[in-house]
């Protein structure tokens, strides 16, 4: 499904009579470094051409009114009341960024909205940051206040971990809010600062749905993984002083507290510790343009993500599988929370059509489902799409 703005800004205009102003925040996808973001870890994700587009306008009774497009649904309340009671729905996502920008000390003025977008839901690539960036990006506007990315980041962050209730890491609100278009962004969480790294020109990215849904505020899956980790992370800490968080560990730090931790915590703190080195590898492997070996670490990054963090499942595994039989597929793995979701592929460009045929028809032929496949490049994130639109936004005049 295509999404565009003069569309979303009709949409407004006859729902609720006045004229609205455009925001558009995208997707993401993370081509390495899996839960290390939340212990201060290396990510490198990149930014997709899936959106979220949100239409703002004024109104004067100190009412928010969200009107989804998607769900066909309206919901509403009172600003200055606005309390932690989301109501376990698609409307907790934008009423909590309404809640933490007033926590951060932004204004925020009554108004109505539609959102509008075309991100897959449960996929494992963040329709939820999509939206919440979406929605920061109007009500910042409207305020009349600018952020810088971080505490953009952080203020949808918020939203999500304390109004929603998942407990997730920075990554996602991150790329979202700052990606750059033809670049995937190395970002340290823990520094807060990110470097832009070019992809070869001759390989794409190609995103295969397992179709197995996820959502991240469940309590099982990734609730579970970040409090194993947790556990292990103060373990390390009160044994090695230079150990702050567990991006400073070494496998020898986790041998040295092992048998003071669950097998577990020991085995979800592994993949951590070698995660972030494999993401650095990456990184080298994409300065020297060498995509086999990038594709050799996504690989090794899916098994550790399969056997050590135990967040795959039989379908995305089968999925990988496929894929790395595919002439032209340089690597493969999951990609996001995990238990279902994504797998993301490197691919030759000229192989793409093919790979996609055939990766639908052996997971057609092994599971019997019916997979959805993007070929993506990486994409603006919603701050670059904002300075590509010029000031005004995107605006419907009267009797457009
Ligand atoms: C989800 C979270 C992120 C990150 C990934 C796993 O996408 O929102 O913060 O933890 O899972 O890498």
């Amino acid at each position: 499904m295509t999404v565009d703005a003069a569309r979303a800004l009709q949409v407004h205009s006859e729902r609720f009579g006045a004229e609205g102003k455009s925001f558009r925040a995208p997707a993401r996808v993370n081509l390495i470094g899996e839960h290390t973001d939340y212990t201060g870890g290396l990510v490198m994700p990149m930014a997709i051409d899936f959106q979220t587009i949100a239409v703002v306008s004024p109104r004067q009774d100190g009412r928010a009114v969200f009107y989804s497009e998607n769900f066909g649904d309206e919901f509403s309340f009172e600003i200055a009341t606005l309390g932690l009671d989301g109501r376990g729905e698609w409307s907790d996502y934008p009423a909590g960024v309404v809640w933490a920008l007033r926590q951060e000390g932004v204004p925020v003025s009554g108004f109505n909205m539609t959102l509008w977008g075309n991100v897959p839901l449960g996929a494992g690539l963040s329709s939820s940051a999509s939206v919440e960036v979406a929605t920061a990006m109007a009500l910042l506007d409207a305020a009349g206040v600018e952020l810088p990315i971080e505490r953009l980041a952080n203020v949808c962050r918020r939203a999500e971990n304390e109004f929603v209730g998942a407990k997730t890491g920075i990554m996602d609100q991150f790329v979202v809010a700052g990606a750059v278009a033809h670049r995937a962004m190395l970002l340290d969480c823990r520094a807060m600062t990110f470097e832009l790294l070019p992809l070869p020109e001759d390989v794409r990215v190609v995103i295969c749905n397992s179709m197995v849904k996820h959502r991240l505020a469940d309590v099982a899956g990734y609730g579970d993984r970040r409090g194993e980790v947790e556990a292990g992370q103060a373990v390390v800490r009160a044994e090695r002083p230079a150990v702050e968080l567990l991006r400073d560990a070494t496998l020898d730090d986790l041998a040295a507290c092992a048998d003071r931790m669950s097998v577990e915590s020991l085995k979800r703190c592994r993949h951590i510790v070698t995660e972030n080195t494999r993401v650095l590898e990456s990184r080298e492997a994409l300065l020297a343009g060498d995509v086999e070996t990038f594709g050799g670490i996504m690989y090794a990054a899916h098994v550790s993500m399969r056997d050590d963090f135990a967040a795959s499942c039989e379908e995305v595994d089968e999925l990988v599988e496929i894929a790395l039989q595919q002439d032209g597929c340089y690597g493969a793995r999951i990609t996001g929370g995990g238990f279902g979701g994504c797998t993301v592929n490197l691919v030759k460009v000229a192989e793409t059509e093919v790979f996609v045929a055939a990766v639908k028809a052996g997971y057609k032929a092994s599971l019997g489902i019916d997979a959805e496949c993007f070929v993506c490049e990486p994409s603006d994130g919603a701050l670059a799409l904002l300075r590509a639109a010029g000031s005004s936004a995107t605006t419907l005049q009267a009797g457009a």
